[in-house]
């Protein structure tokens, strides 16, 4: 007679907890930690040449390189970095025992916390309190010498060191063989990036050798779109997901050029997925799952759709046509604006405009950053089409508010 209704605890958090580990879309969740390391990295072969080519002499036993990465925020400075170290110690596993240390100077902003950082990695008990900087790299060299192994220290963020200590580590390290019968004991990485250079200048770059310096790019959108294919690749259930919403959130992330945005904006577009799932719902990602708000989404971008208002009325029709196809598919053709745009006009009862005006009004959508549009040559070879998208707006939200606005005008 109590029961009516009435379940055990133990049920109602079985229930809301449900979604724990079912993993409708997401396989693999280590694949968007942030730590993750890929196996490989994509369309980068130029830089991983330039790089491996200031270490050419690596194998032979007093070899030793150095290079200083710079490059923008996101653009693969750290991975590269640290691929390349897992891939050559790999590599020269039968001629020479490297070890490699990756320090992040944000967290060792002053040369004494890195070269405990490195000891420590090292020789994990190795006491280091009360040492001075001079005992601890005596102690460094003297374990080299012991393991006979060669190190590569990449010092990651080095700005932050450089700025609170100078550079003078920088050359202690270069010089660790000096007094000694040795040489080819240590390789130096320095990784920074571009904005922050001002501190690294001349003087650092030039010691450490101008033509080691590696300029890295952003990522295209073709990067980013790569680099999200091999994320779904890794971490997504098969079949969750097509190459052309994999286009749409590189398109979303490419105004920065940022990978570390296009691998946030998956993995948003994954939770939200995942969260929507019900018995009915398709398990694949959808236009609406990429255009939830990240936390770290500039203020400017995303929800500002009163950036339409001042629009005229006929291309108002234009975009409204975009906004509906484009909520259920990640881009359309030039042909099926014009197609749709029609039906919009029959709506409304308003004349169509030409083609060429029409025309006009998508470049404009596209200088405006409401549209995004890319050429491809069809399959088949014949012809090129001009696909366009939407990747900052929800296309759902910009048609109801064009709906409204036109509700005014006709
Ligand atoms: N070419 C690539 N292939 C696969 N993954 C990549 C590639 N480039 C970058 N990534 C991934 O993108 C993310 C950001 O890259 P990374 O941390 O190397 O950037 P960064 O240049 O060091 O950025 P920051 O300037 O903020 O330190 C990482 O998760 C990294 O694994
Ligand atoms: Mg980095």
């Amino acid at each position: 007679m109590f029961n009516n209704g009435w379940r055990k605890p133990s049920d109602v958090m079985a229930n809301y907890l449900d979604r724990i580990g079912a993993g409708w879309i997401l396989a693999n969740p280590e694949v968007f930690d942030f730590d993750y390391i890929p196996q490989e990295m994509v369309g980068r072969e130029d830089v991983q040449k330039e790089l491996a080519s200031k270490f050419a002499t690596l194998h032979a036993p007093e070899g030793a390189g150095r290079a200083v990465i710079t490059g923008p925020v996101g653009s693969g400075k750290t991975a590269l970095a640290r691929t390349f170290c897992r891939d050559i110690q790999r590599h020269l596993s039968n001629k020479r025992k490297i070890r490699s240390v990756h320090v992040n100077c944000r967290n060792a902003s002053t040369s004494m916390r890195v070269v405990q950082r490195i000891l420590h990695e090292l020789a994990p008990g190795h006491p280091d309190r009360g040492l001075s900087m001079g005992e601890l790299l005596m102690s460094l060299r003297r374990i080299l010498r012991k393991e006979t192994s060669h190190l590569i220290v990449v010092l990651d963020e080095v700005d932050h060191m450089l700025r609170r200590s100078g550079d003078d580590l920088l050359y202690q390290l270069l010089r660790i063989d000096e007094d000694q019968n040795g040489k080819g004991t240590l390789s130096l990485i320095l990784v920074s990036q571009e904005q922050v250079l001002d501190v690294l200048e001349t003087a650092v770059i030039s010691r450490m050798g101008s033509t080691n310096h590696i300029r890295v790019k952003p990522y295209t959108v073709e990067g980013l779109e790569a680099i999200a294919n091999q994320r779904a690749t890794q971490g997504l259930v098969h079949g969750t997901w097509t190459t052309e919403i994999l286009r749409l959130i590189a398109e979303k992330a490419a105004p920065t050029g940022d990978a570390r945005r296009v691998i946030e904006l998956l993995n948003a577009a994954v939770e939200r997925c995942e969260f929507r799932q019900d018995e009915h719902s398709e398990r694949r990602l959808a236009v609406e799952d990429i255009h939830v708000p990240l936390n770290n989404e500039p203020a400017s971008q995303g929800s500002n759709l009163e950036h339409i208002d001042d629009l005229n009325s006929n291309a108002m029709l234009v975009l409204l046509a975009l906004c509906r196809r484009l909520t259920k598919e990640e881009s359309m053709t030039t042909g099926d604006v014009e197609q749709l745009y029609a039906v919009v006009c029959e709506e409304y009862e308003q004349k169509m405009k030409s083609h060429t005006t029409v025309w006009k009004y998508l470049k404009n959508f596209e200088e405006r950053q409401i549209i995004t549009s890319r050429v491809a040559t069809i399959t088949g070879g014949r012809g090129r089409t001009t696909h366009l998208s939407m990747p900052h707006y929800l296309p759902k939200d910009l048609a109801s508010r064009l709906e409204m606005l036109l509700r005014k005008k006709f």
